[in-house]
């Protein structure tokens, strides 16, 4: 079966700079969910920002599907949540916000309205549809980007940081919903407990490339990995810290 995501010798970086992170072979199963983890600057929104195609790669080549995507392609099957909620909230209000993505794609008439009603409920914001979306707290700003994003029902997502600035009740519901999302999707944290509730397998980047892939389990206990890249074991797996062999720094 094809991936629902394939790079192959994948480069990204921003236009006039140093590569970002190089040499990604990443290859997401259909319905797979993978975290990845790095430190601040290591590459995480890079990587979004070139598989979305706001950016153009490197070098490399991205797939979808087994579909090769022509460089800096935006297309409808990748749905990004960008790092900052500000940066894809445009409309007068929510509900016109959440409707701009499924009416671009061609939707109209009841099945449009159904679709927003859906992601709003979805994402707790039925209240709120006719708030202008400046005037929303970061939280639900954050939740009204992500209602975007369920409304075009994209093939892959794309998560920059999904939990940020929400409250426990809010961060526990997107897990919930997350969880039950069929799509293949990547989701980029430093919320590791959330990672290792919802990510079977964790990336890590760091110093330009990926430096352990593997199960979430053995890559977040790995205490000598993690510390090496900036990470800490999260709580819940410090009791059972143990050495694991999917440092792939440390192979051959
Ligand atoms: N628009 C830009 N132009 C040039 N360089 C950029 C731009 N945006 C980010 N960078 C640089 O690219 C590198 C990777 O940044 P990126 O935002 O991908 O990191 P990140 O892993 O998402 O970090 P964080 O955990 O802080 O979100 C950093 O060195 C950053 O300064
Ligand atoms: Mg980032």
């Amino acid at each position: 079966m094809s991936a629902a995501l394939d790079t192959s010798g994948l480069s990204v970086g921003w236009p006039g700079h140093a590569p970002v992170l190089t040499g990604l072979a990443l290859r997401l199963a259909p319905g797979e969910r993978i975290g990845l983890v790095g430190p601040n600057g290591a590459g995480k929104s890079t990587l979004f920002a070139t598989l979305a195609g706001l950016i153009p790669p490197l070098a490399g080549q991205i797939s979808v599907m087994g579909d090769l995507l022509p460089p800096a392609t935006i297309s409808a099957r990748i749905g990004v949540l960008l790092q900052q909620s500000e940066d894809q909230l445009f409309c007068p209000t929510l509900a016109e916000d959440v409707r701009f993505g499924p009416q671009n794609q061609g939707l109209r008439g009841d099945a449009l309205e159904a679709r927003v009603t859906r992601a709003l409920a979805q994402c707790d914001l039925s209240h709120l549809s006719d708030r202008p979306v400046h005037h929303l707290s970061g939280g639900e700003k954050r939740r009204a980007a992500i209602a975007g994003l369920l409304a075009m029902q994209p093939e892959i997502l794309l998560l920059d940081e999904p939990s940020a600035a929400l409250d426990l009740r809010s961060r526990r519901a997107l897990m919930g919903l997350l969880a039950r999302m069929p799509q293949a999707m990547v989701i980029a944290s430093h919320d590791l407990e959330m990672l290792l509730d919802l990510c079977p397998r964790i990336l890590l980047v760091d110093a330009g490339r990926v430096q352990a892939d593997g199960p979430a389990q053995d890559v977040l206990s790995d205490a000598a990995v993690m510390q090496r890249h900036g990470q800490e074991v999260p709580a819940s797996l410090r009791a059972t810290g143990r050495a694991s062999p999917v440092a792939i720094g440390q192979r051959g």
